[in-house]
């Protein structure tokens, strides 16, 4: 799957969460050639995968997104939802309790020297963010 590329497998996932959650989904910046290292591809996927994942058990959303920048040689990609929200302020949620959870996706990114930001309030809906790190 991911052999197509960031954009295409995005595109798929989102599909398959219409058809099995009745959420609705945008993809935006999918014009955006998304240039990143061949061994972090299915490492940005398995992350995006997460993101979602925490949208259908935790945030009973109505809508998702996931949103492609680049700024200069920098990709961001951003998971949003418009559902329950949850404190990110609070340290105890984020350190999770292993799996592939929230903690383990700021970990695992930063070895590759990109990062992991996520904003949510009660109420709020989700924004999880990754930056990519740059190409050399
Ligand atoms: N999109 C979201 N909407 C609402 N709450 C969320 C969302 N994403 C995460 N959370 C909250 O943050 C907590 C931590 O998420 P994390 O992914 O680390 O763990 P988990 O999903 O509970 O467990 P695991 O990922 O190991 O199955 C969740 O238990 C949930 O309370
Ligand atoms: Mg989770």
């Amino acid at each position: 799957m991911y052999e197509l590329g960031l954009v295409p497998a995005f595109k798929w996932r989102l599909e398959v969460l219409e058809q099995k959650e009745k959420v609705k989904t945008q993809l935006i910046g999918e014009e955006i050639n998304l240039n990143v290292k061949k061994e972090i591809v299915i490492f940005i996927y398995r992350i995006v995968n997460e993101l979602i994942q925490n949208v259908i058990k935790h945030a009973k959303a109505t809508e998702v997104s996931i949103e492609i920048t680049q700024v200069k040689r920098k990709y961001y990609i951003s998971v949003r939802d418009n559902g329950a929200g949850f404190d990110s302020n609070n340290r105890k949620i984020i350190s999770g309790t292993g799996g592939f959870g929230l903690l383990s996706i700021k970990e695992r990114i930063e070895n590759f020297k990109g990062h992991f930001f996520i904003h949510s309030e009660p109420g709020k809906g989700t924004l999880a963010k990754i930056e990519i790190p740059e190409i050399k």
